[in-house]
Parts: C-alpha cells; sequence; structure tokens
C-alpha cells in the first residue's frame, strides 16, 4: 500500500491491526478500580473511596505529583504474589487484544516493601504473569526494576541489594516517580553499579522536567532509552543528538494530557518528534488512570494530529520494535509481520 495516499478514515483499523511493542507501561498503573476493589475485599485492605465510581470520579489529575498520591494509594491492595499475578495478566489480555507482542513492564518495588511485602513477592507474581503471557497469549515480555526518584540513592541502593538474587528475572532498572526536583543525577552511582551488573538503564525525564534532566540521564546516568522526553524539543541540540544517536523516547500521549503536559492531545509534540528523526513510540504509561491502552494511544492521537500518516503509523511500530531490548532475530520477525499489515 502506499503510505502516504492511505485514506484517514482506514487509519483506526490500521492502527489497532498492526504489531506493535509497548515499552512504557507501569504495571501498577494497570490497575483498574473493578481490580483494586476485588484486591481490597480479598485482602481486607479498606479504601477511602466508597466505590469503584467514587474512585474513578478522583481521577482528575492537575500534574504528575496529583496522580502519583492516587497511583500509590491504588498499589494498597496488592499484598500477595497471586495478585501481582492476576494484576499482570488482566494487563496481558488487553495487550493482546490491542496486537501489542511485546511488553518492556516497569514495576516499582519500593511501593510494596515500603508496605512491608517482599520484594520476593512482587517479583515471583509478575514473573509469574510473564511466562504465562508467553505460553498463553503468545506475548513476550520482560521485566524492568524503577527506582522511585522522590526516594533517597541509598534506599536505591537497599533496594538493588535486595533485587540481587532475583537478577535474571528483570533486564534492566529505571527511573520513576516525582521528576521535579529530583534530578537524573541523584542517582548516579546507583546506576553505575546496575550497568557494572549489566542491566540495561532507562529513565523518566522531560516529562514534566527541563531538557537539562535529558541532558544529564543521557551523560550521567547513560541511559539507552528516554521514557517521556517530550520537553527535549525545547533545546535544539538535544533534539539532534536523540537523532543521531538513535536514542528511542517512549512517549505517552493519553498521560500527557492527562497530567497537563499538554493542554490537549492537538498541542502533543508527537508530529515535531517523528519529523525529526527521532526514535519515537507510543505508550500507554499508566492506562488504567488515563483512559486507555495502546491502541487508544494511537487512536486518540491520530484523530488529533492531522498530519500523522499511515507512514507515521508504520515508523510507530518500527520504532518500538527497534527500541526494545528483543535480540535482532526476534525484531526482524516483527518487522516482517508488520511490514505483512502495510503490503
Ligand atoms: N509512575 C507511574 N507513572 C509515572 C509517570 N508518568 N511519571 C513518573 N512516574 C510515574
Ligand atoms: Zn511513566
Amino acid at each position: 500500500m502506499n503510505l502516504d495516499t492511505v485514506p484517514r478514515d482506514r487509519l483506526p483499523a490500521l492502527l489497532r491491526a498492526m504489531p506493535k511493542a509497548e515499552l512504557h507501561i507501569h504495571i501498577e498503573g494497570s490497575l483498574e478500580p473493578e481490580l483494586i476493589f476485588a484486591l481490597a475485599e480479598r485482602n481486607g485492605v479498606a479504601l477511602p473511596y466508597p466505590g469503584v465510581e467514587a474512585l474513578r470520579a478522583a481521577y482528575a489529575f492537575t500534574d504528575l505529583q496529583s496522580f502519583l498520591d492516587i497511583y500509590y494509594a491504588g498499589a494498597s491492595v496488592l499484598l500477595k504474589a497471586q495478585d501481582f499475578e492476576d494484576m499482570a495478566m488482566a494487563y496481558f489480555h488487553r495487550a493482546k487484544a490491542d496486537n501489542v507482542v511485546h511488553a518492556e513492564l516497569f514495576f516499582d518495588p519500593q511501593t510494596h516493601t515500603a508496605r512491608g511485602v517482599p520484594f520476593e513477592t512482587v517479583i515471583s507474581g509478575l514473573a509469574r504473569a510473564c511466562r504465562r503471557a508467553q505460553d498463553e497469549l503468545g506475548v513476550s515480555s520482560a521485566l524492568i526494576l524503577c527506582f522511585l526518584r522522590h526516594l533517597s540513592e541509598e534506599e536505591a541502593f537497599a533496594t538493588l541489594e535486595e533485587a540481587l538474587p532475583y537478577l535474571g528475572q528483570f533486564i534492566g532498572v529505571g527511573l520513576d516517580s516525582s521528576e521535579r526536583g529530583h534530578p537524573p543525577e541523584k542517582f548516579a552511582r546507583v546506576f553505575a553499579r546496575c550497568r557494572e551488573l549489566g542491566l540495561h538503564l532507562v529513565a523518566h525525564a522531560g516529562e514534566e522536567g527541563p531538557p537539562a534532566y535529558v541532558w544529564s540521564a543521557l551523560d550521567v546516568l547513560k541511559v539507552e532509552r528516554i521514557d517521556h522526553g517530550v520537553r527535549s524539543v525545547e533545546d535544539p541540540a538535544l533534539m539532534q543528538r536523540l537523532a543521531q544517536e538513535r536514542v528511542p523516547l517512549t512517549v505517552c500521549p493519553l498521560s500527557n494530557v492527562k497530567l497537563c503536559v499538554f493542554e490537549t492531545m492537538r498541542e502533543h509534540n508527537l508530529v515535531e518528534l517523528l519529523d525529526a528523526g527521532l526514535v519515537a513510540t507510543v505508550n500507554s504509561d499508566d492506562p488504567a488512570y488515563f483512559g486507555g491502552y495502546m491502541n487508544q494511544n494511537f487512536v486518540e492521537a491520530f484523530e488529533a494530529l492531522p498530519q500523522l500518516t499511515a507512514r507515521h503509523a508504520h515508523q510507530l511500530a518500527a520504532n518500538s520494535f527497534e527500541a526494545s531490548f528483543a535480540d535482532e532475530a526476534q525484531k526482524q520477525r516483527w518487522r516482517e509481520a508488520l511490514d505483512k499489515v502495510f503490503a
């Protein structure tokens, strides 16, 4: 098919059908209100909301912190390995329905260990779901441990220490939570140690924080991907660096609108990022909180941004495979499957 002349009304079906990888999903952000209440009941946890509707009504965020406060409260219902497994399986079913063939899942161990849930409980439930996703759904996946940047580097080191016996069960580390006032360089030593351990490195940067945080994620933490990174457009030299070195950005359109990084989807800079030659990808971030999973992100972004064409759709899916931490042979198979959809 000629990618430049596909009619716009055919784009939603193409976006839904194309195989894709998801590289920016906080698995705790996939907890739907219904599952939060079911787990609360199963575990005898009291919630400060009378029911699903009241909880959903509280999802009116003004910035990242206003979301994080509710997101950490929601995660308080997770106590047993089975809870983590159920949460991740619910996500994998949604991912499969959206033709996600590969997902790299962030998890926040400190959110759980701080409540007395052992690291082992968290990772064993998630790892079991990852094995089941492959066996039952044919979705491949991997886990990325995120350090909470509002906590100290010492606490990150303590978490890494707890994680060492499970090194074979996660492929990398990331950095998330409140960005403003917590620059990447705060975690320079712990990321250096993770690098020595052979882990992949990623970090949230340039979501609410300035381009300087993207520079230090690259130069100090030596990350391989930037999560969000949308504020990079404010710095032409940074844009050139990201394009030249093909550093992927895991962009999350619905998240950016929900957290007021952009006023509406029409203001989103996804087109600018792609047209500058960046390896931008589309992802869902915290889909239970932001109004949709992968395909919803694609469809709403393409609906709001008339410059986006079938060529961009193909590019975004190809970028998601290139930016993943899968091996080259696997990436090649995904690219071939992608090209068939666009043939
Ligand atoms: N944790 C979960 N979602 C996040 C986001 N969008 N930014 C930073 N930390 C997060
Ligand atoms: Zn995120």
